[in-house]
């Protein structure tokens, strides 16, 4: 069932953080929902850009509305990840998504306040929630590159003033962490004194945390073993989930460590079967490893067995 991003916040907030996990083709979307499943855990499922792409995002709209019914107890939102403001309005007119993210962080804060104002006001209108993004992660996105050095933490003051003149639903902040494989390059870690800072003047706001895959180092030392090369990856400590929900994030995206479980069993697969060709039993691996990888970080998440509560909270 898809539900409003709202409505799994209210449900979330200061208690556990909904997963939101990226999905591309037809096996991350099996194993996103079997995960799910079998964790009893509500769930975003999100789409960037690139994904909408990679086939055609009419593609990705269809296997989602296929899933809704091979999985009727699923209760899920369906959210644009780092959306421009053209790709933004495409997704609040499709009829389809719960929520978009508008990311004009890369923007002066004043022409981010602009655009997302203008993406709020039409989403609106249509009872689709917007999450923005203030401060800039390190990392590769879409359309922007930013070196560790030049991360800019989110300003709790500014978060404040932000939130209040766009209206946007939920915030992305920068508290240490970037997208990608290689997050940290020395002790660095996440600036709870930032979010907590930003939680006391925006009590009861759903803050987001983007760039919070763990990439297990176990799963690298595999991936490295079959032929990798991910040398000096690393990722948060998913032990801190639960103290970033407790201050009031409620959404923590993870997209990098479902292609490392792909990588990994991609690569070990056809090491030890060179002789095959056929693309469905490796598929068939990748899919029940991928829903493991995605009902254990929802136990870190602390959303796991949250289903049917927020089955009564959405009453249906
Ligand atoms: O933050 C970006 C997400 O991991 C999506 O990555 O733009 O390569 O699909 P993508
Ligand atoms: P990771 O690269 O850490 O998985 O972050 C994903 C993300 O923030 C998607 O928006
Ligand atoms: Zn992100």
């Amino acid at each position: 069932m898809i539900v409003t991003t709202k409505e799994l916040f209210k449900a979330a907030y200061g208690k556990y953080a909904i997963g939101a996990y990226n999905i591309n083709n037809l096996e991350q979307t099996m194993g996103l929902f079997r995960g799910c499943i079998d964790s009893q855990a509500p769930f975003i499922i999100q789409i960037s850009k690139g994904a909408r792409s990679y086939t055609h995002k009419l593609m990705l709209e269809g296997l989602i509305r296929s899933a809704d019914q091979v999985f009727p107890d699923a209760i899920f939102a369906v959210h644009l990840d780092h959306g421009d403001e053209e790709t933004c309005y495409d997704c609040i007119n499709s009829g389809f998504y719960s929520s978009v993210m508008i990311d004009a962080s890369a923007d002066p804060f004043e022409k981010n306040i602009e655009i997302t104002k203008r993406v709020v006001e039409a989403a609106h209108k249509k009872g689709i929630v917007v999450e923005a993004e203030l401060g800039q992660l390190g990392g590769v996105e879409e359309h922007v590159q930013v070196d560790e050095a030049n991360a800019k933490l989110t300003d709790p003051a500014q978060a404040k003033e932000f939130v209040e003149r766009t209206g946007c639903d939920s915030l992305a902040c920068a508290i240490g962490t970037s997208h990608g494989a290689f997050k940290f390059s020395g002790s660095q870690g996440l600036h709870f004194d930032v979010l907590e800072r930003i939680q006391k003047l925006l009590p009861g706001f759903p803050l987001v945390m983007h760039g919070s895959s763990s990439v297990p180092q176990d799963e690298v030392a595999r991936i490295n073993a079959a032929g990798g090369n991910l040398a000096g990856a690393k990722g948060v400590d998913p032990t801190q989930f639960k103290h970033a929900a407790e201050l009031g994030v409620t959404k923590i995206n993870i997209d990098t460590d479902g292609r490392l479980v792909w990588t990994r069993v991609h690569r070990e697969y056809f090491l030890a079967h060179p002789e095959n060709f056929d693309l469905r039993p490796v598929g068939k691996i990748f899919m029940s490893e991928y829903a493991k990888f995605i009902a254990e970080k929802n136990a870190y998440l602390g959303s796991n067995n949250q289903l049917e509560v927020v089955r009564k909270l959405v009453g249906k």
